[in-house]
């Protein structure tokens, strides 16, 4: 079965709530999940999962301090984890406020670490944006989101 790491981080709860819609849409798609604050990641489990799927509230445009966190210190895996299947979503305050610079922040690192990072067609292209709380738009990008990382999850060694 392929495991899949939700790691995230929120302050308010909205990037929170993606998250487990996330978890709950791999769950249903027989892939074993862990979902996780940023904070509580031992990052030594890194190399552990087949993939990664990345999220943060929009901060100035970029992910908030303690995602970047995160990843710099998955610097001590820097060439074991290449291949692993990236997606990254945010939660912004406004349209137009820097959403989608965060999920382009997000996916550079991991493009930098050399995994396979998606980007889609049917739904925000560099992962799904909510403005504040998820609605049934997000809602139904997600599910999107995470049909498409499944079936190309599914067709990795
Ligand atoms: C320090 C800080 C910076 C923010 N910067 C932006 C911004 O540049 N553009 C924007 O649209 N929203 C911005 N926001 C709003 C958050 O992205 C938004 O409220 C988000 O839904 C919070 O996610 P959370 O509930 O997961 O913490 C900012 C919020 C904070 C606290």
């Amino acid at each position: 079965m392929k495991k899949v790491l939700v790691a995230y981080y929120s302050r308010s709860g909205n990037t929170e709530k993606m998250a487990k819609m996330i978890a709950d849409e791999l769950s249903q798609k027989n892939i074993s999940v862990d979902l996780k604050r940023v904070e509580e990641i031992e990052i030594d489990s890194l190399p552990n999962y087949d993939g990664y799927i990345i999220g943060s509230p929009n901060y100035f445009g970029t992910m908030a301090a303690e995602v970047k966190k995160f990843i710099d210190e998955s610097v001590k895996y820097y060439r074991k984890i290449e291949g692993k299947l990236v997606a990254a979503f945010t939660s912004t305050g406004m349209i137009g406020g820097g959403g989608e610079t965060v999920c382009l922040d997000i996916l550079k690192a991991f493009l930098i670490h050399g995994c396979l990072c998606l980007g889609f067609t049917r739904l925000g292209h560099y992962g799904p944006v909510s403005i504040g709380k998820p609605d049934e738009r997000v809602s139904k990008e997600i599910k999107e989101m995470v049909n498409k990382y499944a079936e190309i999850l599914n067709i990795l060694r």
